[in-house]
């Protein structure tokens, strides 16, 4: 099965959101990537759940909300309300993740969690059940068009291990200095969603790394 790859909206024209969504969604974008940024989990701050509520009616695809916040459970039922399907919680914006992640599945959406590259997946351990996604940050998250910390591949290895040992539905979704270079050993560790912002919004003829992306699984 190919992997699914989910443009970040992050490295897009702004100014032109419902097109710049047409657009990936034309191109065989499997997912829309939101990244939500606050100013206090990270230093920028970027988007917010009335973005996603305008964009819901003019697309399709199934829009994933990366909540860069701190106590993201303050925030997570607005974006559920706005149609997000999957909200993804930073493991280090709350204490109390098991909470969360619970009040996000009984909103109504699908659940994950983002893991820092220097936090280790055994804080994993005791939600597993609660997981419909786990999400390897490969850059420190605040920005698009960083390179990617190859430090992170064991990770994306361990945990692809634990999801197919236990015999989990969770995707293995990683994000950030995904393209042409980085993408087969990041496939080959397990990843099964690829979120690209800048390789796809700013680089020449971007838009075909989608396509790319989902054909080299069958050529690896
Ligand atoms: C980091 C963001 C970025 C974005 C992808 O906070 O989460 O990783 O999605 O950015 P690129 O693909 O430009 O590295
Ligand atoms: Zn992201």
């Amino acid at each position: 099965m190919s992997v699914k790859v989910a443009p970040s909206l992050l490295s897009a024209d702004f100014s032109n959101l419902r097109e710049e969504v047409r657009r990936i969604e034309a191109n065989g974008a499997d997912w829309v990537h939101l990244d939500v940024m606050d100013g206090h989990f990270v230093p920028s701050i970027t988007i917010g759940p009335v973005v996603a509520q305008s964009l819901r009616p003019h697309t399709k695809l199934f829009m994933d909300a990366h909540l860069m916040v701190s106590e993201p459970e303050d925030h997570c039922k607005q974006f559920i309300d706005a149609g997000v399907n999957l909200v993804t919680v930073q493991a280090e914006a709350t204490a109390h993740l098991d909470r969360v992640l619970r009040k996000i599945k009984k909103g109504g959406a699908k659940a994950g969690v983002a893991l820092n590259p220097a936090t280790p997946a055994s804080i994993l351990e005791y939600i597993w059940p609660l997981l419909d996604l786990v999400l390897v940050m490969s850059v420190n998250p605040g920005a698009g068009g960083q390179a990617f910390i190859p430090e992170v591949l064991p990770k994306i290895e361990y945990i692809a291990g634990q999801i197919r040992s236990r015999n989990l539905a969770t995707e293995l979704q990683v994000d950030g200095g995904i393209n042409h270079e980085t993408a087969s050993a990041i496939i080959k560790a397990g990843a099964s969603v690829l979120v690209a912002g800048s390789a796809v919004f700013k680089a020449e003829n971007g838009m075909a790394l989608i396509g790319d992306l989902k054909n080299m699984q069958n050529v690896l």
